[in-house]
């Protein structure tokens, strides 16, 4: 097995390419990714890249097609990952996200790869009250990001030929990892709890958010790479978490709360209703993939993050505004002008 996982240097790569590392031994693992990212490590004794045989250095809106002969799956991480990013850069939030996955995946195709695996969200459900939904639910995509996460699928599904596609749409990520981000919702109660014993919900605690763990997102990536077309279809969207880890917003406060001893809560009653609220159903994804479930409970993520944030030694009460945020970083390449605003760096 040869895969090449595009994206790998930030939250969620470091954790993917180890638990492929640690299941496939014989496999040989590459990475390709433009490094925004690449010196934001927290924590980590040694480079997470050390298990790759190769790392390649590069834009993915530049990849050809020869640069993906000879893998037998390839997995698409890299984008502009969040909503505030997808906010700040709105086309290359499309030009990364959508234009480049959609090429890459053609470019696949041709090329012979058999297994394609795409990083897509449940941020495509938007605006989604009532039951939880599922796969075949209309989407309501709210932001640029959730728009390029649902445009890729929808062109992704007109590829033809043999490979087999698998878009994964995780729930919100949370939990620690060798390049942890604080703009995540679980993680940033943690880091408030932990530097100010206060957390500030900054809606009124009552919309719903699916949560998945890195740890096990990597597990879910394992399945994909190795999914055959007679599980689930050659094209597959599909619904990444577990039923269990839908929560409210006020009880992942709480959780936090009584996991870090003295932390106060403060709830905005006067928040305007968050439009992002919506609760997952991943049965499908329980009956296809039994044996790559998720694993990691609430207070397993919890005190993984609290036990990796002790370790950096971390109490920055500004953190909000510090480089553990991924917007922060991109602004500052920006401001030194090593970056240009389409987030390409310069010469
Ligand atoms: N974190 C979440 O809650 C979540 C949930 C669902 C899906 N996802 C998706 O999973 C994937 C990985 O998320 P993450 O949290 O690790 O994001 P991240 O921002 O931490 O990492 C993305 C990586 O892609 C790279 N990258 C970005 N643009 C690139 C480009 N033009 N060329 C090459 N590399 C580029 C970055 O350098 C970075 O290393 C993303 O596609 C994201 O949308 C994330």
């Amino acid at each position: 097995m040869k895969i090449l996982i595009i994206g790998n240097m930030g939250y969620i790569g470091p954790t993917v390419v180890r638990e492929l590392a640690y299941q496939h031994p014989n496999a040989v693992l590459h990475g390709y990714d433009n490094a925004y990212f690449a010196h934001c490590l927290t924590g980590s004794k040694c480079l997470p890249e050390r298990y790759l045989e190769k790392q390649f250095f590069g834009d993915v809106r530049n990849i050809s097609e020869d640069m993906l002969e000879g893998y037998s799956a390839v997995v698409q991480l890299a984008a502009v990952s969040n909503d505030p990013m997808g906010s700040r850069f709105a086309k290359v939030t499309k030009e990364i996200n959508q234009d480049a996955t959609v090429l890459l995946a053609k470019y696949a195709a041709k090329a012979g790869v058999k297994n394609f695996v795409f990083a897509s969200s449940c941020s495509v459900y938007g605006v989604a009250s009532g039951a939880p939904r599922k796969e075949n639910d209309p989407v309501a995509p709210v932001t640029d990001y959730a728009k390029s996460k649902i445009g890729s699928e929808n062109s992704l599904t007109d590829i033809d030929g043999e490979m087999v596609i698998t878009s994964l749409r995780f729930a919100t990520a949370c939990g620690m990892s060798d390049r942890l981000r604080l703009d995540l919702v679980l993680n940033d109660f943690v880091a408030c709890a932990l530097s100010q014993r206060k957390i500030t919900v900054l809606s009124d605690g009552t919309p719903w958010r699916p949560l998945i763990d890195v740890a096990d997102m990597a597990r879910a990536i394992d399945w994909a790479v190795q999914r055959k077309a007679n599980n689930g279809g050659r094209i597959l969207n599909i619904n990444t978490g577990s039923n269990e880890r839908n929560h409210q917003v006020r009880d992942l406060a709480s959780a936090v709360a009584d996991a870090v001893p003295g932390t106060t809560i403060s709830i905005n009653t006067d928040a305007a209703v968050d439009s992002r609220s919506y609760q997952v159903d991943f049965d499908l994804f329980a009956k296809l993939a039994p044996n790559h479930q998720p694993q990691m409970s609430l207070l397993d993520s919890i005190d993984g993050l609290i036990k990796g944030l002790r370790r950096m030694q971390f109490s920055d009460v500004e953190f909000r505004t510090s480089p553990l945020m991924r917007l922060r970083v991109l602004q500052s390449h920006i401001d030194s002008g090593d970056l240009s605003e389409s987030l390409e760096w310069s010469k």
